[in-house]
């Protein structure tokens, strides 16, 4: 693997007109200047996700390259991490599929603000990864949603409504999920977030938000599933068809994400790291609270998002 620094000239091509970039210039070593992080930042900040192709890292580059942009997680709250690397979650189809709309680890006070992920085993065909500009979805919104939106908040928790139901399980699959659920974890998060470097507003929910704060069952889940349109329109989507040499950085804080089950029973895996955040802060300028679960050993513990806006300034 060459180890040389990239101060090379960075390109950043659009892959849509809401969500995603293609990041060119940088080393296949992914070893970066602080000016080149600098402009990685400000392109996810505006992209949302970021795909570098053509690439050539293990699992340590990808964690230096994740670090770049702030502390690391560990692998997962509850799931084991790939051998000897405690900040690496394998994300294996033999261990099941995520073709379920989520943002990575909503269930705990303060989820990861970035993830990357890199193709290890791709399928020969399939296997994509949908990642929604939840900025785009909530701005969809009509004026009147938008303002209902903005006094919601939502319980998020490990213990969600699986697309597969217990009894379509086989025996390894309850035991991966008796492990996700070894411990319950339940936030209230804001159902709009204030983006704390950039100040946008996106809707900050998924299938780990399972009620709204004040609402029955029933009824959280009509509006959930009402907001949740929104961030599905195609319009809102960025397709990654992975290949091999790829890495794809998306910003947690402000997209939800989707793995599509259409490679039969080809194996399929990717890498994750995980990159630290901050409390949520909504669009009233308070803060997510924690109602179960310590997730101290699988996330450093941050201060609220410093919220850079002047509509919030003080928060
Ligand atoms: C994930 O949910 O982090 C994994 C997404 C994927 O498998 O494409």
């Amino acid at each position: 693997m060459t180890t040389t620094s990239t101060s090379t000239r960075l390109g950043i091509r659009k892959l849509t007109a809401r969500i995603g970039a293609e990041v060119t210039g940088v080393s296949p070593s992914l070893e970066l200047d602080p000016a080149t992080v600098t402009a990685i930042r400000t392109a996810l900040n505006e992209h949302k996700a970021l795909v570098f192709r053509g690439i050539s890292v293990d699992d340590d580059g990808q964690q230096r390259f994740a670090r770049y942009f702030g502390p690391l997680t560990s692998a997962h709250p509850t799931v084991p991490a790939a051998k000897g690397e405690p900040n690496v979650l394998p994300v294996d189809s033999e261990n099941g599929r995520s073709n379920h709309w989520h943002t990575d680890v909503t269930f705990v006070l303060n989820p990861p603000q970035a993830s990357t992920l890199r193709g290890i085993v791709i399928p020969p065909y399939g296997g994509e990864t949908l990642i929604a500009n939840t900025g785009a979805a909530y701005q969809d919104l009509p004026a009147p949603l938008r303002a209902f939106a903005d006094t919601l908040w939502a319980v998020h928790t490990n213990d969600y409504d699986y697309a597969v139901p217990p009894e379509n399980l086989d025996e390894n699959g309850r035991a991966r999920r008796a492990v996700f659920l070894s411990t319950r974890y339940e936030t209230v998060h804001p159902v709009v977030r204030i983006h704390p470097l950039t100040g946008e507003l996106g809707l900050f929910i998924g299938d780990f938000a399972q009620r709204i704060a004040g609402l029955s069952k029933g009824e959280s889940k009509d509006i959930l599933r009402l907001l949740q349109a929104y961030v599905t329109r195609p319009e809102n989507i960025l397709r990654v068809a992975w290949e091999p040499g790829q890495l794809v950085l998306f910003d947690n804080r402000i997209t939800q994400h989707y793995a599509i089950d259409n490679y039969d029973d080809q194996p399929r895996r990717l890498n994750r790291v995980t990159v630290a955040g901050g409390i949520p802060v909504g669009a009233n300028g308070q803060q997510s609270y924690s109602v179960k679960g310590d997730a101290s050993h699988y996330t450093p513990a941050v201060q609220g998002d410093r919220v850079n806006s002047p509509a919030y300034a003080g928060t």
